[in-house]
């Protein structure tokens, strides 16, 4: 199994990172990219990869950490993407869920369309966080398409806009939130995604799915999601972790 998108360099995460890794390994989880969100924590995510087989690299600015950002850093943010373990540049992307002022937007724009330019520069996959701003995301991937392919991680768009995603050729990431019982839309994206498309995620610390709603979320907990996928597309588990792991290995080219 895997874990297309996770945050081991989190401080909730980071000091055992150790004993979350053995534990997932111990659960059958063997591949994980550790995602940054700023400078620091691309540096932290780089350095996990380096410690631990199995484990991989984003690197990039999340919408909500665009403070410390200007062209120096995304420089450097580039120089760190050539390490040999990073294969995605992320997670990247608008937030409109926490930012509702248009300057914010505007801002955020700017910085997502500049890291897809990096992106196809070095070749990479992107990781995309996309909240409350499905529109402006669509827009920006079909005017500036990720030449190496993308994930909408986390996906919580409508399926509408699934389908139209899917026509950019996007990937989709689905984690917790797909096992809450009052989650109509999400269990029906999952349904809705083609086969080809779908990855495994936890985002942890956060998004625990159930059983383990409420508490810290980590890598290990991969099962309950690819469960729950597995339920929701009428297939067997099995079937669900083959289709997952081509996806993965499609997309981010880690063998
Ligand atoms: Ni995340």
């Amino acid at each position: 199994m895997l874990d297309s998108h996770c945050h081991l360099n989190d401080d909730g995460l980071f000091d055992k990172r150790a004993e979350h890794i053995k534990n997932a390994k111990e659960a059958g989880v063997s591949l994980m990219v550790c995602i940054g969100w700023d400078l620091e924590s691309s540096k932290k995510a780089i350095q996990i990869a380096h410690e631990f087989d199995g484990v991989y690299a984003a690197v990039g600015f999340h919408p909500e950490n665009l403070e410390g950002i200007n062209d120096e850093a995304l420089e450097e943010i580039k120089e760190l993407a050539k390490d040999e373990k990073v294969v995605a540049i992320g997670e990247i992307g608008l937030d409109y869920h926490w930012f509702k002022e248009q300057k914010d937007h505007d801002n955020q724009k700017v910085w997502f369309i500049k890291q897809i330019e990096l992106a196809n520069e070095l070749n990479l996959p992107l990781s995309i966080h996309a909240r409350d701003a499905s529109e402006d995301t669509y827009t920006i991937l079909k005017e500036h398409p990720a030449k190496a392919g993308c994930v909408l991680h986390c996906y919580s768009g409508s399926t509408e806009m699934l389908e139209r995603f899917a026509k950019l050729g996007c990937y989709f990431g689905f984690d917790g939130p797909i096992t809450y019982k009052n989650a109509v839309e999400p269990k029906e994206n999952v349904k809705k995604c083609p086969i080809d498309r779908i990855l495994t995620e936890t985002d942890a610390p956060y998004l625990s799915p159930v059983p383990y709603r409420g508490k810290q979320n980590e890598p290990s907990h991969i099962k309950e999601i690819l469960q729950t996928m597995a339920d929701l597309r009428g297939i067997s588990e099995k079937e669900m972790e083959i289709a997952v792991e081509n996806n993965f290995k499609a997309l981010f080219h880690v063998k």
